[in-house]
């Protein structure tokens, strides 16, 4: 067993929305976190990238996600983790969607198993903050456990770095 943790996050670079305003962004706001928690860490980082990747504008990838959801679609993603089996912490990444995680999250964690793993989770959202999040990872991964989410502002994640370090050592 590593004593490095694992930190998986979903993200999307491009455009984002915020405050009736889209913008271009060359690092997705939970991608920000993800590399804050990574220096802190020093753990493995893994992006789950969808091998049809989505696209960089904000209505293309609303319309895909809204599809995904309806269909209870799965998304396939690129591999490079064969196990978990040398992670013991994983602190888990993504965007609030619809009030909870994409789809590509839940088939991550569905292609894996979380037996005994702590779960890290940390959200980035534009006003919906944790939504529906906790009660479906507790649905998701009813043997692992999983600890109180970092959650923050899509627009804030730049600011939050010792917010995160905090959330960090306080729940290690
Ligand atoms: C398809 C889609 C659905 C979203 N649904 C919500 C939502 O229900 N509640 C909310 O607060 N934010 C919602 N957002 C905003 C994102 O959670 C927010 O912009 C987040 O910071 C994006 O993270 P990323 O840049 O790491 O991908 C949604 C964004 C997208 C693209």
């Amino acid at each position: 067993m590593n004593s490095k943790p694992l930190i998986v996050y979903f993200s999307l670079k491009g455009e984002t929305y915020h405050h009736s305003r889209l913008s271009y962004q060359n690092y997705g706001n939970t991608e920000v976190l993800a590399l804050f928690i990574e220096k802190i860490t020093s753990g493995d980082l893994f992006a789950l990238k969808a091998k049809i990747p989505y696209s960089e504008k904000y209505n293309e990838i609303l319309e895909r996600a809204i599809d995904e959801k309806k269909r209870y679609l799965s998304v396939s993603f690129h591999k490079y983790l064969s196990s978990l089996d040398q992670y013991q912490d994983i602190y888990l990444g993504f965007p609030n969607w619809f009030g909870t995680f994409p789809n590509i999250v839940a088939t991550f964690l569905a292609t894996y198993d979380f037996t005994s793993k702590t779960i890290h989770p940390f959200i980035t959202h534009e006003g919906g903050y944790l939504g529906q999040i906790e009660d479906d990872l507790k649905k998701y991964l009813p043997n692992a456990t999983i600890k109180k989410p970092f959650c923050a502002y899509g627009f804030e994640v730049r600011k939050k770095a010792l917010a995160i370090k905090r959330w960090v050592l306080e729940n290690e």
